[in-house]
């Protein structure tokens, strides 16, 4: 599925524009055609828009869009164009999808997607072709790591900063022995191997990993086992609409009540206005949570709300900052998409201010960003600590200096 969004077109062409080239590209066309159409800028969106995923794609879509409306609908001085594809969070699709925007469409920017599969076989293309991607959810850690690349950057996390941090805090909580269970895929594989480092250096120990293919929800049987394994609590990686089934199973099981469940933050993100009852007291370590008290995070969740009648999430913040990402490095350049290396420069030293916190990128251009313990309290992540304190991914294998 591709759909186009069409921007608000503004009759004006800006001196920014026109030194962006778009004067030299529209030279022959008559006078009144070039005031009403200054080059657009191309941004391609491969996200999911169907399946358990869905509503993460909605999201970061939204969010994105917002913070360049916010700041006059223009990047650099030039309107937008957004390309959407619909990924079905399918790696089978994503090379085909990616090709898509990158040859067919030719997009000036690629952003998404939220598939740690998908982005692997987007990420490998984009490399080849050179074009200036920003991951906007993926945590794949070989996006940041050995598939890094002068022109990928990531506005989101890699996999494993977001789990790291969990494993003292369960032991602080006495949790000594622990069930892990997630999809089969890359995301969940690093979430939990993530988690298992932290929480083997404190002392703890994973008594067994249960594994469901993607994007499974039948959870039962899985939860018959965790009831005769009796560990001291579960943790897990689920997201979108598989989380909200998997809350809701586990507290269905009666399970809940004598096994706290913890996880990475993606489960209780987007997802406690479904699961009800079913997310309180489930403790969970991200790098955003919707209570943050800081303006930034006052001004976006507030618009954000005005505009989708949806509160805001993790997969929001990443979307808006995608977007602000972009406006800060097309102002750099005044709109000029050919200055590919001054792009690249100035997102790599952006200090942005995001509703998660105050945001740099390391040197292989992932977030560093604190990492908050946060427990659901009347439907929301209430902030109880900081796991970790600007935790950057150990980017090995990226030789970027
Ligand atoms: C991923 O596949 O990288 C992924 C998907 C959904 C999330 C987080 C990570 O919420």
């Amino acid at each position: 599925m591709k759909t186009r969004i069409p921007t608000t077109r503004r009759r004006f062409l800006s001196a920014a524009a026109r030194a962006a080239g778009a004067g030299a590209a529209v030279s022959l066309l008559p006078a009144p055609f070039v005031l009403a159409q200054p080059a657009k800028v191309k941004v391609g969106i491969l996200l999911p828009y169907t399946g358990t995923y869905a509503s993460l794609g909605h999201n970061i879509t939204d969010a994105m869009i917002m913070a360049i409306d916010e700041a006059g609908g223009t990047l650099g001085g030039r309107p937008v164009e957004y390309v959407k594809v619909d990924s079905e969070a399918d790696p089978a699709k994503a090379a085909n999808n990616t090709n898509k925007l990158i040859s067919g469409e030719k997009v000036d920017f690629l952003t998404g997607p939220v598939h740690s599969g998908v982005a692997m076989a987007m990420v490998k293309i984009a490399r080849e072709e050179g074009t200036i991607t920003i991951v906007s959810n993926a945590g794949a850690d070989a996006v940041t790591r050995q598939m890094c690349a002068a022109n990928i950057f990531r506005t989101s996390f890699s996999n494993w900063q977001t789990c790291f941090p969990m494993g003292p805090e369960m032991m602080k909580r006495g949790h000594k022995k622990t069930v892990s269970i997630t999809w089969n895929y890359a995301a969940g594989h690093e979430m939990i191997g993530a988690f298992k480092e932290g929480y083997a250096k404190a002392g703890g120990q994973v008594m067994k990993e249960i594994l469901i293919p993607f994007p499974n929800i039948e959870f039962q049987a899985h939860l018959t086992e965790i009831a005769s394994l009796k560990p001291d609590a579960v943790f897990t990686f689920f997201s979108g609409g598989g989380a909200v089934k998997f809350m809701k199973d586990y507290d269905a099981s009666g399970l809940k009540k004598s096994i706290p469940l913890f996880g990475a933050g993606f489960l209780t993100d987007g997802t406690l206005e479904a699961a009800g009852a079913a997310g309180e007291g489930i403790v969970t370590t991200l790098h955003y949570a919707e209570s943050l008290d800081n303006p930034a995070n006052k001004r976006f969740s507030a618009a954000f709300k005005a505009k989708t009648k949806r509160p805001a999430d993790v997969f929001a913040v990443q979307g808006y900052d995608t977007g602000q990402l972009l406006l800060h490095a097309m102002k750099a350049v005044k709109g000029d998409v050919a200055a590919k290396k001054e792009i690249m420069a100035a997102m790599r030293g952006a200090k942005l201010d995001s509703p998660r916190g105050p945001l740099t990128f390391s040197k292989s251009q992932n977030p560093v960003q604190d990492i908050y313990l946060r427990q659901v309290k009347n439907g929301d992540n209430a902030v109880i600590g900081v796991a970790a304190k600007a935790l950057a991914d150990p980017g090995r294998g990226c030789g970027l200096a």
